[in-house]
């Protein structure tokens, strides 16, 4: 996970009083300097939390594809569309979006991910309902995203 700090400092002008007849303050105003951190998190850099350190992609397994299909017609049709938001977001491109490690531990670990992870808890804010944990082997799915793989977004 990267995470970018931009530190913005302001300064504020500060103002002398030219001479005039009424005697304001002479004293020069103290500047004034106020520090914002803005942390951004690059979702093509976060691997997530659970049990997937490391996914190597090759050429698209078509046998593998199908076996995703299956899966996630049975465990998680119920709340995803590919094509569109339903009771969790749309699933088209996600492989864009997302690293594969992520991917894969939002599958095998939501309930932690919902927790501990930037991206996981803005979307549990958004879409309210939590992400089941569908109890799927590692090999379902790595399987799934490989059915993912071939669901970009137009
Ligand atoms: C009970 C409903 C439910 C089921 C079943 C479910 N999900 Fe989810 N899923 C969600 C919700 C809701 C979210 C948004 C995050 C949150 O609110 O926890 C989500 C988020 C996701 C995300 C992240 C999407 C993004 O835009 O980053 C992926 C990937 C995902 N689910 C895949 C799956 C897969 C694969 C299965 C089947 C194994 C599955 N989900 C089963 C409800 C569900």
């Amino acid at each position: 996970m990267k995470l970018k700090v931009f530190i913005v400092a302001l300064v504020v002008v500060f103002i002398s009083s030219c001479g005039g007849e009424e005697k304001k303050s002479d004293k020069a105003v103290e500047p004034k300097v106020e520090t914002k951190e803005v942390v951004e998190v690059d979702p093509m850099q976060d691997k997530g939390i659970g049990p997937i350190t490391s996914v190597i992609l090759g050429e698209i397994d078509e046998a593998m594809v199908a076996e995703g299909e299956v899966v996630f017609k049975a465990k998680c049709s119920a709340c995803h569309k590919i094509s569109k938001r339903f009771v969790g977001p749309g699933l088209a491109g996600i492989t864009e979006r997302r690293t594969p490690e992520w991917i894969m531990n939002m599958i095998l670990n939501p309930e932690v991910m919902v927790v501990e992870n930037e991206i996981a808890k803005k979307l549990l804010a958004e879409y309210l309902a939590p992400m089941a944990n569908q109890s799927l082997t590692e090999k379902e799915a790595r399987q799934i995203l490989e059915y993912f793989r071939t669901k970009k977004a137009k």
